[in-house]
């Protein structure tokens, strides 16, 4: 595999992060995650967008965004992709030890693009298992979930939780227990027609998949809804599902013992995401 490192494609042998890098010590760092069809990798504009807003809520450098648009393309070029996953991370870089960004002159710039490994088709026609998990999303007034950042420890806490009673993803609540959103995605509900989904303002990041999947839901005529939700409205939802950059949109077929049929809702708008991507692959084409 080929990885852009800092300035350059390197091996993926040669593509070594010191030890006393801040990302590695301190989980100082942000990322994005995009996914790539034939070639092209979908809403990388915005991805970029939001990597400069973590960096800049962060305080930290990244590289200008047409080095980032650029170094994305040669990574997913150098590796011979079409369909592709592709990681952007930047870490404060190395330093001695102490929490003081200024100790570190040189942020880490890293691109990964690997083989995209398709979901299995039956997640899609029949939905993954949720709980909602006891570890909460966090306070926006302690870490701003809006910042895409290297610290992921309490999503993965949920995650452990999920596995741990046999389902594959965790809904996580905010502090005052609102509905927040998924380990790695933002979730969606339907109930009386209303398409609903937690609002930016209970403490999420602002998906640009969820973003994308609501304009498609408005362009439909459907009425959405962005509020304030406790578990119970999920419970009493005609469905569910969530989304986010690698799934697209995956229908929910239960939440602790609660089950759901896959949706209408969900499978119109996964049809619709479709027809954006492949309208985006045409028109870079
Ligand atoms: N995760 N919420 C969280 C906490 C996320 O980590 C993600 C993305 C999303 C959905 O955002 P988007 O639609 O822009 O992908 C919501 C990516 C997939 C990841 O961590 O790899």
């Amino acid at each position: 595999m080929q990885i852009f490192l800092n300035d350059r494609i390197v091996p993926e042998h040669e593509a070594m992060v010191s030890v006393f890098d801040h990302g590695f010590l301190y989980g100082d760092g942000i990322y994005e995650t995009m996914r790539s069809y034939d070639g092209i990798v979908f809403m990388l504009d915005r991805h970029i967008e939001r990597l400069n807003r973590s960096a800049s809520l962060i305080h930290l450098t990244v590289p200008s965004p047409d080095n980032i648009h650029d170094a994305v393309y040669e990574t997913v070029r150098a590796n011979g992709l079409k369909s592709a996953y592709v990681r952007v991370t930047v870490s404060r870089g190395k330093g001695p030890i102490g929490l003081d960004p200024a100790l570190c002159p040189k942020p880490t710039f890293v691109v990964i693009a690997e083989e995209f490994r398709e979901y299995p088709e039956k997640y899609y026609n029949e939905g993954v298992k949720f709980i909602i998990a006891k570890t909460r999303r966090n306070l926006r007034e302690a870490l701003d979930p809006k910042i895409k950042s290297l610290n992921f420890l309490n999503n993965i806490l949920a995650k452990i939780e999920a596995k741990k009673q046999g389902a594959y993803e965790a809904v996580m609540l905010n502090a005052e227990g609102l509905i927040a959103e998924g380990t790695v995605c933002n979730i969606f509900f339907v109930r009386n027609n209303i398409l609903c989904t937690p609002s930016v303002d209970t403490g999420v990041l602002d998906g640009i998949t969820r973003e994308l999947v609501l304009g498609l839901a408005k362009g439909t005529g459907m009425q959405v809804w962005e509020g304030n939700f406790l578990p119970e409205d999920l419970f009493s939802a005609s469905e569910v599902f969530f989304t986010n950059t690698t799934s697209e949109v995956m229908p929910v077929s239960q939440i602790g013992d609660v089950k759901y049929a896959v949706g209408e809702v969900a499978k119109r708008l996964r049809r619709l995401y479709r027809e954006r991507v492949r309208k985006a692959v045409m028109d870079d084409a």
